[in-house]
């Protein structure tokens, strides 16, 4: 794998600030973070509840804006996006994975991804993305016939179906046993050198950690720390 300061920035954030205005009080989820994103490098976000993980990864997605600060994705400026361009991003460049899989309960694993293979021009074929997350005999099950951890695996393929330059994962593995969780994690990351996809992982669990290329820990809005991993370990070998 190329060192770090090899590789192409994908992504960068200038002084993002975020503040949500709840009348009385106002509540400061992000203020003045700045980092930027490497293509093909996984990012662990860690920090505990209330630091405002989510908050930074839905504005990384397109799905929030911030309030201040400079976004820029391949270049282009994000935050003077208008809402069609963003919805252009949100549907291209990115792949969103959530804690609760999020799956369409009335379709099929199979019928799931490809709802979202629709909205590309290009995608990835149904049955190859079946294969890489290793669920090409339970293509017709429905959601309530998986285990969480299959069901996770069709979110995504989902997401993978439509080759996104970015993979946005907001606590992947909050929902599973500690060996489904390494077994989602090695998949993801597996995915990221393979397929040089760039990968985030909003998590509070701090031994995920030790998977990353970085970490990122954010504490009350603030980012407190980039941490360089030299020694990334495999998914299966992390200490829970
Ligand atoms: N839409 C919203 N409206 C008002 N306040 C919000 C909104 N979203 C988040 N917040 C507040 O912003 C802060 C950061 O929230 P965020 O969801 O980003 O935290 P988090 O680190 O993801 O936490 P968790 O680990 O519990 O998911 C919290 O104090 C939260 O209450
Ligand atoms: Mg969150």
């Amino acid at each position: 794998m190329n060192p770090l300061n090899q590789r192409e920035e994908l992504m960068r954030f200038e002084n993002i600030t975020k503040t949500y205005d709840m009348g009385e009080v106002k509540v400061e989820a992000l203020k003045e973070s700045s980092f930027d994103i490497r293509r093909g490098e996984l990012i662990v976000i860690l920090g505990p509840s209330g630091s405002g993980k989510s908050t930074l990864l839905n504005i990384m997605g397109g799905m929030d804006t911030p309030d201040r600060g400079q976004i820029y994705f391949e270049g282009r400026s994000l935050s003077r996006a208008g809402s069609k361009e963003l919805t252009q991003y949100r549907r291209h460049d990115i792949g969103f994975i959530f804690q609760f899989y999020n799956l369409i309960p009335d379709l099929t694993a199979y019928e799931n991804i490809a709802l979202a293979a629709e909205l590309v021009d290009n995608p990835l074929t149904i049955d190859e993305v079946l294969e890489e997350v290793g669920l090409t005999e339970r293509r017709d099950h429905f959601p309530a016939q998986l285990s969480g951890g299959e069901q996770q695996r069709v979110a995504i393929a989902r997401a993978l179906v439509k080759r996104p330059r970015l993979l946005l994962c907001d606590e992947p593995t909050g929902s599973l046993d500690d060996q489904t969780g390494k077994m989602v994690l090695g998949l993801l990351s597996r995915i990221s050198s393979k397929e040089k996809m760039t990968v985030v992982i909003v998590t509070h669990n701090t031994s995920i950690g030790q998977i990353a290329d970085r970490i990122l820990r954010l504490r009350s809005g603030q980012i407190i720390d980039i941490i360089v991993n030299e020694n990334p370990l495999p998914a299966e070998r992390i200490e829970w």
